[in-house]
């Protein structure tokens, strides 16, 4: 065994020579393993004791991608385009033997091998979509030609990977093996030597793309049938652009236009936003003071209490995770309706053939519902989920407090209420902390953890390990009213119901958030999520909106009774403006005296986002979000924020903080309402020239 660089080693068997990549955790393609690579292919093209070549990799998977700690950084020899056009031109046959996932410029190194063999668990794919780029080492030009360009499009424009059988069925793969990778490699070549196979280069297939050539309905079909997805993203549309080019162009033109779409993604600021946010999301898994071996309890069995709307969804992400999960209701009929839900939603997603029959009772079997709170005594995590109200969370904690493990973590999904509160009901603060999920609460990935004043960090921990573990991205936060994401929401709202007065109308102010790349504006949201809850809310504290409760005053609560902020066609939950809705605000702004004026689009925007990003710099301040990233990755997850334009935080600092603060003044002094204030935090970077992000 000869090693070529820190991370590739070359080692013989027989006339087969081995190029073994060893860069843990992924082997990630550093510039090591790319030296390693082309140092390793000349050795073994120049040994007249070698007739063929496999590559294989070392640990838990084959390679993952690009080295992400490279990003940003002038590049360094090798690039990529060289080691791959070695491979792909050496004389002798070249076999990569993949296991784990073969991803990025992992799979386009072995789409510049001759062959490709691969274990049942392996998965292929091409994601760099994902971080608004597209497959800039021949990705694009090579896959066409092996899948097809119906099946390559597809991969590279959802990024998602495909299993080993679908790879063999495409032929993206000439095998799947078994037993030890690198003798299988070896035994693959022999064969291939044995039986004389040919140099299979991609770059030299045409059949697949020949069958699309002068049909130029393939591509506009796919653009219709993505079009949905991929609206407000940059990248998707350059690697269909691509690979029309695979099509039409000789291979190395086509590599030439995959370069100028590559580079003209990578100064985009879709793609910038997404690559701000890859790495956002892992800063939000870190927390100063607890560092990651801080030990976390193991969660091995769970417990929800209540099985309304959302206790039903969270123990669904329990059972999902393969962890048994109790549901404790007070009656025995709330807890058949809950259950009930929990089958039809798991039904529903059988019955579009994301799940089998199986998979649907074993889900089930996970799941036991009681009436009986003693149920939650085995329990490693307990989440409560009950009405929102102080009393009863009080009483349901003093209850567990009595009847949990001593070393149990007791959750809260409370919205609104303090956490700190809740724990004061038991004799171990420290185990208490909030785990507020959001609606669909099986399907959302967002988790805001809120850490109380006594939570510990093994509860903290545990918080986040689980919340992972159940497929969520969680976020730390503190205690505070609306916690992060309903705090600035509330602010976007205010501005909301003003402009609606001032003169714009709801699909107007909605229009302008979907144009942003919101999935719905505030309106939309209202009538999905039910005008009734707020009215309810609003009647018990005294106070007012005089819009909203006028509207539900006529029984129109939005999409479950046909009509809301806008009517519904039955069965379809496309808004539809509403003159009687309209009249409705005309009437309320002529009582307050307001003359009603055109508002423009830019004037909208502004005002229902700058005073979301004045109380994130508040809630920086207050040390309740531990970074502005965490802000984002809030957003993006449990808002809609489009991640093509980072999170609020990050879109602010690309406006700039100063013209930020500046145009807040001016509504300031034009309304003369303190709800214009910049926040301290929002002022002093503006006039430092920083950024949320910088600071
Ligand atoms: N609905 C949302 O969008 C949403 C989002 C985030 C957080 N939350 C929070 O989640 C919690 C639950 O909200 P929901 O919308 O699921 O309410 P819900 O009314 O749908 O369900 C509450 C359930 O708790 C049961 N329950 C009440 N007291 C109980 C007790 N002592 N023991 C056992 N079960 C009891 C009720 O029978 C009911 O089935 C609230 O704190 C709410 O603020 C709700």
């Amino acid at each position: 065994m000869t090693a070529i660089t820190q991370s590739v080693d070359l080692d013989r068997r027989g006339r087969v020579a081995v190029l073994t990549v060893n860069n843990p955790p992924v082997n990630a393609l550093s510039q090591h393993v790319r030296q390693g690579l082309r140092d390793g292919v000349k050795q073994a093209i120049a040994d007249s004791a070698v007739s063929a070549l496999v590559i294989v990799c070392a640990g838990r998977t084959f390679i993952a991608g690009a080295d992400i700690t490279e990003f940003g950084k002038p590049p360094r020899e090798p690039g990529l385009h060289e080691v791959l056009d070695l491979i792909e031109s050496s004389p002798k046959p070249v076999v990569a033997a993949i296991h784990g996932t073969a991803l990025g410029g992992g799979l386009e190194v072995t789409l510049a091998c001759h062959y490709r063999v691969g274990v049942k668990d392996a998965r292929f794919g091409l994601p760099e979509v994902k971080l608004g780029l597209l497959p800039g080492a021949g990705g694009t030009q090579r896959l066409p030609r092996v899948v097809g360009v119906e099946k390559g499009l597809a991969m590279m424009v959802s990024g998602d990977p495909i299993r080993a059988d679908e790879a063999l069925q495409h032929g993206l793969i000439d095998a799947i093996v078994e037993g030890d990778l690198a003798a299988a490699g070896v035994g693959f070549a022999e064969k291939v030597l044995a039986e004389k196979r040919p140099l299979k280069k991609i770059r030299d297939l045409d059949e697949k793309l020949a069958a699309v050539r002068g049909k130029p309905e393939v591509f506009a079909n796919f653009r219709k049938s993505v079009a949905r997805q991929i609206r407000g993203f940059r990248a998707p549309e350059n690697i269909i652009k691509a690979v029309e080019a695979a099509v039409s162009l000789p291979f190395d033109q086509g590599l030439k236009r995959e370069r100028e779409l590559f580079v003209e993604l990578l100064s985009s600021s879709e793609s910038k936003a997404q690559r701000y946010f890859f790495f956002a999301e892992r800063e939000a898994a870190k927390i100063p003071d607890v560092p990651s071996d801080t030990p976390a309890k193991e969660i091995k069995k769970a417990a929800v209490i209540g099985a309304g709307t959302m206790g039903g969804g969270i123990a669904m992400n329990f059972a999902n995770a393969g962890i048994p999960v109790t549901v404790v209701e007070v009656a025995r009929e709330a807890l058949d309706r809950g259950l009930g839900i929990v089958r039809k939603n798991y039904e529903a997603t059988a019955s579009r053939g994301r799940l089998t029959a199986q998979d649907v009772e074993k889900r089930m079997g996970l799941i036991t519902g009681t009436t009986d709170f003693n149920a939650v005594r085995d329990a490693d995590i307990i989440i409560e989920a009950v009405f929102e109200e102080m009393p009863i969370k009080k009483e349901v904690f003093a209850k567990l407090d009595a009847i949990a493990k001593p070393d149990a973590v007791l959750a809260t999904n409370t919205s609104t209420l303090d956490v700190n509160e809740i724990a004061s009901a038991t004799k171990r603060p420290e185990s208490v902390i909030g785990t507020h999920f959001f609606s669909p609460a099986n399907v959302m990935r967002l988790l805001e953890n809120v850490r109380g004043n006594r939570s510990s960090k093994t509860t903290v921990a545990t918080a986040m390990a689980v919340g992972r573990k159940i497929g969520k991205v969680p976020v730390l936060v503190g205690v505070c009213y609306g916690f992060v994401g309903n705090r600035m929401l509330h602010q976007r709202g205010l501005q909301a119901e003003k402009l609606i007065l001032e003169g714009a109308l709801p699909h107007q102010v909605d229009k302008v958030l979907t144009d942003f790349g919101f999935p719905m504006g505030p309106f939309a949201m209202g009538d999905l999520a039910g005008l009734d809850v707020g009215w309810r809310i609003r009647k018990g504290r005294g106070a007012k909106s005089p819009v909203a409760d006028r509207i539900c005053e006529l029984g129109r609560f939005g999409q479950k009774t046909g009509a809301g902020y806008f009517r519904y066609e039955k069965g379809d939950r496309t808004p539809i403006p509403d003159p009687e809705v309209e009249k409705i605000i005309v009437d309320v702004a002529t009582a307050q005296g307001i003359t009603r004026r055109h508002v423009s689009d830019e004037e909208i925007l502004q005002r229902l986002l700058y005073p979301m990003v004045n109380e994130g710099a508040k809630i920086l301040e207050e040390k309740i979000a531990i970074r502005a990233s965490d802000i984002d990755v809030i957003w993006v997850y449990g808002y809609g924020w489009p991640v093509y334009r980072g999170g609020p935080m990050f879109w602010a600092d690309q406006i700039g903080l100063k013209a930020l603060r500046d145009k807040m003044l001016e509504f300031q002094k034009a309304t003369g309402d303190a709800f214009w204030t910049p926040a301290p935090l929002l002022v002093r970077l503006a006039d430092q020239g920083k950024g949320f992000l910088a600071a």
